[in-house]
């Protein structure tokens, strides 16, 4: 007898909505088992993306009707397991997961303050918590800024607390940069006053881990150094949200960071975890963001390598569906879960490659 899973996803039209569809769909084919996918989605363009069996455009987030249009999508379809991919969406999910239970929809997060959180509260934990973390300076008001100067130096990096894919950051050489920064992102209406750190800048790389726990344990991991940015020479910070060329790591100075840095977040993390990790110049890692959340990219790995390697204990995302529904999964070590020295490379409409440094090539997509 064939499994039928009957699962609803929000947000499958953005880029980690399609990767994870993507994975899912390439695991239940690699293990026999058939899948059943409502798909929603903000976007009416996007949408159209997804392997998905139904497509349903949502509200936002944050308009109540959100959460009643998936109850009526559950109740409607039968269905079974909900995902909510983007981490805004993720959010409320988790908020209203004793509705979702009621209604007999399983879900499989993070509790809702530790997706999504703020970063001057990250600072603060890794902190408490012993965690490499860069100087910052919570923004009150501009004087604020020179004082952060003073103290830390220069260059710095100035961002806003809430928000993903580097949002209104850059590197910034004097409190006037700073200032007008802020007072243009203000004007504009991007930001309040209140909503701005500034933070030590780091020269170093660029580290990603990601990481599957349930219920505190730690199932497995992986990480990966991000080595260029799509149209990072249109953008004045240089940081556009997701790497077109990634190489995956093995070095436990790492995982232990991202370990710890999890564990600083959420005492008993229950979910998927993201870690963003940055150096300095002598190789020490620091935590710039640790979150409840799926980097965009990390079901898209797992895609990757469990076609080009034939397995699907790599698949991140049929490993966390497996878990959702309390199934057995595959023995996966809890750090390194990939090979190393694999490099993703992606690009806009030119697909998915993975390359290893032998120059091994696969086009996965
Ligand atoms: N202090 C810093 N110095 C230099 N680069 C940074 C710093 N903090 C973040 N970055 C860069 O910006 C990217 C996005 O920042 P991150 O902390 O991951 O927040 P988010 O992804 O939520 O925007 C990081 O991956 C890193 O490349
Ligand atoms: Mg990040």
């Amino acid at each position: 007898m064939t499994m039928l899973k009957k699962l609803l996803i929000t947000g499958v039209g953005g880029i980690g909505g399609v990767n994870f569809v993507r994975a899912l769909r390439l695991g239940s084919k690699m293990l026999g088992e058939k899948l059943f996918i409502v798909g929603t989605d903000y976007n009416p363009y996007h949408i159209l993306f997804p392997q998905v069996d139904v497509r349903c455009k949502t509200p936002k987030h944050s308009d109540p009707e959100f959460i009643k249009t998936l109850i009526k999508l559950a109740d409607k379809h039968r269905l079974e397991f909900l995902h909510p991919h983007p981490s805004v969406e993720a959010k409320v999910v988790s908020k209203n997961q004793n509705i979702f239970e009621e209604i007999g929809l399983k879900t499989y997060l993070p509790r809702p303050e530790n997706i999504l959180p703020d970063k001057f509260e990250i600072y603060r934990k890794m902190k408490t918590h012993s965690v490499p973390v860069p100087e910052t300076f919570s923004i009150k008001s501009l004087n604020d800024i020179e004082e952060s100067f003073k103290v830390l130096g220069k260059p710095l990096w100035i961002r806003v607390r809430v928000g993903a894919g580097g949002k209104l950051s850059l590197k910034i050489n004097s409190p006037e940069e700073a200032k007008l920064w802020i007072k243009l992102n203000i004007m504009q209406g991007r930001a309040k006053p209140q909503d701005f750190i500034i933070q030590e800048y780091l020269h170093g790389r660029d580290i990603a881990f990601d990481s599957l726990w349930f219920k505190g344990k730690l199932i497995t991991s992986y990480s990966r150094v991000r080595l260029e940015y799509p149209f990072k020479h249109i953008s004045l910070s240089g940081i556009t949200g997701t790497p077109s060329v990634a190489k995956t790591i093995h070095e436990d100075k790492i995982n232990k960071v991202g370990v710890a840095a999890v564990l600083a977040l959420d005492p008993k993390p229950h979910g998927f975890y993201s870690v963003d990790i940055k150096e300095d110049d002598n190789g020490n890692p620091y935590v710039t963001e640790v979150d409840g959340k799926w980097h965009t990219t990390a079901s898209l790995w797992g895609y990757a390598i469990s076609k080009v390697l034939g397995d699907v204990k790599y698949n991140l995302a049929y490993l966390y569906l497996r878990l959702g529904y309390n199934e057995e999964i595959p023995d996966v070590p809890q750090t390194n879960l990939f090979p190393e020295n694999y490099y993703l490379v992606r690009q806009l409409d030119s697909g998915v490659i993975l390359i290893t440094d032998k120059g091994e090539f696969r086009e996965v997509l």
